[in-house]
């Protein structure tokens, strides 16, 4: 018999688990279907933003490497996390109202690039599906609300220093004008020769430019100093101070770690070890943009010493063209040197004027880096649970479940249940399969007399007899003892049907009872009271009192008798050996039916009669049980003729029955 498991084994098992496998099957679909159709639809939306390039209008007419102070643009990345970050969950959580916190609307938010695009897709998922579209939108307006507000404040500072700024080159202005003024009303009559006046107006254009030469190097010292301070500066072109890309993306990452850091504050406390690593590496950036901003201070410094030498040289040219008008007369200077202070402050309140003009455009016309692209829909289908998926899903974890469950019931199951287990753990040959049958009306034993001849339990019995006939051919078997492991596997069904079969067989039959203990047999066949085999053991009956035919043709049964207290040891007295010798002379095989051998009844009978058959019920009896009661049978030397597999289910196509059928006739054929 080979050992390798077949298919067909494998699809024995699901068929004789099959209500196993359905079970767990319907069980874990109706649960995840259950799960599916209660859990609260879920709706998901999404808003598009573009991020475009630094928004703000160059203003024309500014002098070349005039530094401005412009925000750094935002990377897609530092978008992405700022968009993720608390602060436009917290504006967007104000927006739509509701009653949603940040955390709550951060919950729902999921924000990713589009493609290698510069769009940001703002995906939300909500129980509500417009309170989905409306967090979307109010997501997307917060964004570009917070990004507006951050690059104005840069402007807003600008704006508010020139403002400052002018109203002192105002006043200035103011005193130079009337100053002049009084000058000329004190009737100084006087007017400047050409040359004087030449000399004069270059004089104080030099002063004019000086005066703006120092607006820019103050301006420069005050970059310089914020620079030191760790904010960088940007120039608008040419040798403007343009921020190095070391610098951007020094500060691109302080503002990840930065929003990372609100995010991890809000789970943890500050000693726990990942908020402190990332305070660190906020520290460590830090550090290396003050190092970069130092670098960048060197740079502007290199710039203001330009500046400071142009100044000392237009000093050193002041101071001549001065010298040169010294011979000028008095009062002439003094015109001359009101109208140039009167010049100068004009000029520096023009180009302040300017300045402030241009901030204040800048700082109303800076536009946010960010645009809605595509506002969000109301979705109207959710998109969780997906039912069709979870149900398939459930159908085959259900499945899978069953089959699995089937396979280890199985692998746990160690009662015998083939007849190739048979053979393959007890080392005996199968000599017959009984079918299964229903119950009997009569709630007696499923007798096979009164069956129709093409049924298959007559077809058992009559497979079974012909094994039985092969299986000793060297010494007729006379006195055959029917027996199993444990009890109610069947022997009196399986005694009496042998019986009866070989009876039609037209043969001489004894169906004798040897169940002193449980003589149900004796409810099957006619009996007389208080006669039967123990009486005739105990010399109190004779032979022919005992014997009683049946409607059977050819067959008598001879019942238990009366109980007695000692079986075995009637059993295995003279009178029976006696009894199986009167047996073997009369009848052509006579049939015993017997206790288990849990019961010692069987071992001691078994080494009297001509041969020993083990009936085992299928899907009943434990391997070991089974394994047990050969050993004992064989080792007292009882001549184990086979087994019986009895109650094989025979499925609803008759499949696995009629294979053992088919398999073990064909044998017996060849043999
Ligand atoms: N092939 C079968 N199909 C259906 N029922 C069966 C089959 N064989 C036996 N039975 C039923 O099983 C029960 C036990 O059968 P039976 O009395 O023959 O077993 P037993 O081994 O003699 O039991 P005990 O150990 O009590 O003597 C009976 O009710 C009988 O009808
Ligand atoms: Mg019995």
């Amino acid at each position: 018999m080979d050992q390798q498991p077949t298919l067909r084994d494998y699809l024995g098992i699901l068929d004789r688990r099959k209500w196993l496998v359905i079970l767990a099957f319907l069980v874990t679909l109706a649960t995840t279907v259950v799960m599916t159709y209660r859990a609260a639809p879920i709706y998901r939306t999404s808003a598009r933003v573009l991020l475009s390039g630094p928004a703000y209008v160059p203003i024309g007419g500014q002098k070349e490497n005039e530094p401005v102070l412009l925000p750094a643009p935002s990377t897609i990345d530092t978008m992405i996390e700022m968009i993720k970050g608390p602060a436009v969950a917290q504006r967007a959580a104000g927006k739509v109202g509701l009653g949603l916190d940040a955390k709550e609307v951060q919950k729902r938010l999921t924000v990713q690039r589009v493609g290698g695009t510069d769009l940001i897709q703002i995906d939300v998922e909500d129980t509500d599906p417009i309170r989905a579209k409306h967090l979307a939108d109010a997501v997307a307006e917060a964004t570009i609300e917070l990004n507006l507000e951050g690059r104005r404040r840069h402007f807003t500072d600008v704006r508010r220093y020139l403002e400052a700024q002018l109203a002192a080159a105002t006043q200035r202005l103011r005193e130079a004008e009337a100053a002049l003024e009084r000058f000329r009303s004190r009737g100084g009559n006087v007017s400047l020769s050409q040359e004087s006046a030449l000399k004069l107006q270059k004089l104080s254009e030099f002063e004019a430019q000086r005066v703006t030469l120092q607006v820019d190097i103050k301006r420069l010292e005050e970059e310089i100093k914020q620079a030191r301070g760790g904010t960088v500066v940007v120039g608008t072109g040419g040798e403007g101070a343009a921020e190095s890309p070391i610098v951007k993306e020094l500060r691109n990452q302080l503002v990840k770690l930065e929003v990372e850091l609100a995010g991890l504050r809000s789970q943890f406390t500050d000693e726990y070890p990942v908020v402190k690593a990332t305070m660190a590496k906020i520290q460590e950036t830090r550090e290396a943009l003050r190092r970069e901003a130092a670098n960048q201070a060197i740079f502007l410094e290199s710039q203001l010493a330009a500046l400071r030498a142009r100044d000392k040289a237009l000093g050193d040219i002041i101071q001549r063209l001065s010298a040169e008008v010294a011979d000028v007369p008095v009062r002439e200077l003094e015109l001359a040197r009101l109208t140039r202070d009167q010049k100068v402050a004009e000029e520096s309140y023009l180009f302040l004027a300017r300045k402030l003009e241009e901030a204040r455009i800048l700082e109303t016309s800076i536009g946010s880096e960010v645009r809605i692209v595509s506002a969000a829909e109301v979705p109207n289908t959710p998109v969780k649970p997906q039912k069709t998926r979870n149900t398939l899903f459930g159908a085959a974890l259900g499945l899978f479940l069953g089959i699995g469950a089937a396979f280890l019931a199985e692998f746990l199951d160690d009662t015998l249940k083939t007849p190739e287990d048979v053979e393959r753990s007890l080392g005996v040959p199968v000599l017959g399969v009984i079918p299964a049958t229903g119950r009997t009306r009569s709630g007696g034993l499923p007798l096979l007399n009164g069956q129709g001849s093409r049924s298959p339990l007559i077809e058992a019995f009559r497979i079974l007899r012909t094994n039985l006939s092969l299986a000793n051919p060297d010494r007729p078997l006379k006195t055959l003892l029917v027996t199993s492991p444990i009890v109610n596997e069947g022997k009196s069904t399986t005694a009496a049907n042998l019986a009866i079969s070989f009876a039609q067989g037209g043969n001489q039959v004894w169906l004798v009872n040897c169940d002193l203990r449980r003589r149900f047999l004796d409810n099957s066949f006619p009996k007389r009271e208080g006669v039967g085999l123990s009486t005739l053991l105990a010399g109190m009956s004779e032979l022919e009192d005992v014997m009683i035919p049946t409607g059977v043709e050819g067959l008598s049964y001879l019942p238990a008798g009366t109980s007695v207290p000692s079986p075995p040891d009637l059993l295995g007295s003279r009178r029976m050996e006696a009894f199986l010798g009167a047996a073997r002379e009369r009848a052509s095989v006579a049939v015993l039916d017997s206790p288990p051998v849990v019961v010692a009844d069987p071992v001691v009978l078994a080494t009297k009669v001509d041969g020993v058959l083990l009936v085992v019920r299928a899907g009943q009896t434990p391997k070991g049980v089974a394994r047990e009661a050969v050993k004992q049978l064989k080792s007292a030397g009882g001549n184990l003729l086979g087994v019986v597999l009895n109650g094989v289910p025979t499925g609803r196509s008759g499949y696995r029955y009629g294979y053992y059928y088919g398999h073990y006739y064909t044998d017996d054929g060849k043999r």
